[in-house]
């Protein structure tokens, strides 16, 4: 028996730096896909080659196909474009969704049992396609977004605070977009509210800062957005469900009826282990914080029922 395969579409920034954080782990074997010739395999040589000074042997696969993906027991999807001049949401939402949905039906079709974690933007909506084209149960499909959003909450609390950023626990819930629902009331440095540690506007531009993340790194790099605190916390999501840790975790999944949303893809504490999004964990809301995530599922609605016509 080898070891576990992780399979990542995608050798660009974000799926390179995952490929190569799963490689320092030294516990599974990894496969690298992307459409473009001899990136995958030089970026997967070039992590191998790392090895040996890094201390570890794991054995990493560049591929143009889906072959080698065979047996994989969890598969990180950031195969898409990004937005370019002159293209509309529209025309990035239909190319990314049809990127996705050939990705992950080749994926399943030689992994059955695999456990999907899209990070493809948008990525509430990249999960409603992954689970419409594949038909995989909602614990399978989940998307991350919500780690990404509490780390950045969490980095500018223990900047503000001059704490360290693992003391600090952040929840974001919603949507990954100008809707997210931070959740200050759920945030807390060694048990104890930010409330009672900052002013509330402090707070508030903290909020406001972690809703505009992202933008704030691509306004600094230009080229591209941001992936190695993406990176970080894909790999997060991939331990916490081969290490079976039942760590709860902020996750783009299917509500069915939890927090009151009925069939709509978004981001809720979810408890993840060998089974994948096992429990979606239901803490109590303010009606505030309730009508806030309400509004952010309704974005992401209206955004899956225009894949769902754009695609149709
Ligand atoms: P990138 O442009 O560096 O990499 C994307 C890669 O996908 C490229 O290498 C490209 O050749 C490949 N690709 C395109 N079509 C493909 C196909 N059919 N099969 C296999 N590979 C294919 O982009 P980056 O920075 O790695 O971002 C990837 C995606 O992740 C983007 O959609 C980005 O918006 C999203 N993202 C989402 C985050 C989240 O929190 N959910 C955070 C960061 C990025
Ligand atoms: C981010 O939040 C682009 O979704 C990506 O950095």
């Amino acid at each position: 028996m080898g070891r576990p395969k992780i399979t990542v579409v995608g050798a660009g920034n974000v799926g390179g730096t995952t490929a190569q954080r799963l490689a320092e782990k030294d516990a599974y074997d990894v496969v690298l896909v992307d459409i473009v010739e001899g990136v995958p395999q030089g970026k997967a040589l070039d992590i191998s080659q790392a090895g040996p000074v890094c201390g570890y042997s794991t054995r990493v696969v560049g591929t143009n196909g889906y072959d080698e993906t065979a047996g994989s027991s969890v598969a990180v999807i950031t195969s898409g474009i990004p937005r370019k001049p002159g293209m509309s949401r529209d025309e990035l939402l239909t190319t990314n969704a049809k990127i996705v949905k050939s990705v992950v039906t080749e994926l399943v079709s030689r992994s059955p049992d695999v456990i999907l974690i899209l990070v493809t933007n948008p990525l509430d909506a990249m999960v409603h396609v992954a689970r419409s084209a594949t038909g995989l149960p909602k614990s399978r499909v989940l998307g991350m977004a919500g780690v990404l959003d509490s780390a950045r909450m969490r980095t500018f609390i223990a900047a503000e605070l001059r704490v360290p950023g693992p003391d600090v626990e952040a929840m974001v819930l919603g949507g990954h977009g100008d809707t997210m629902v931070p959740v200050p009331r759920y945030t807390t440095v060694k048990g104890r509210p930010v409330s009672e540690l900052m002013s509330k506007e402090r707070l508030d531009a903290i909020v406001k800062r972690t809703r505009e993340g992202g933008a704030e790194i691509v306004g600094l790099l230009k080229t591209g957005s941001a992936f190695y605190a993406p990176s970080a916390s894909a790999v997060a999501m991939v331990e916490a469900i081969m290490r079976d840790q039942k760590r709860v975790l902020p996750t783009a999944v299917l509500c069915e009826g939890e927090y009151g949303l009925k069939n709509v893809v978004v981001g809720v504490p979810v408890k993840i282990g060998r089974g994948g999004a096992e429990q979606v964990m239901e803490y109590e809301l303010t009606a505030d914080e309730q009508a806030a995530l309400e509004v952010s599922a309704n974005a992401v609605r209206d955004l899956c029922a225009t894949v769902d016509r754009l695609m149709a």
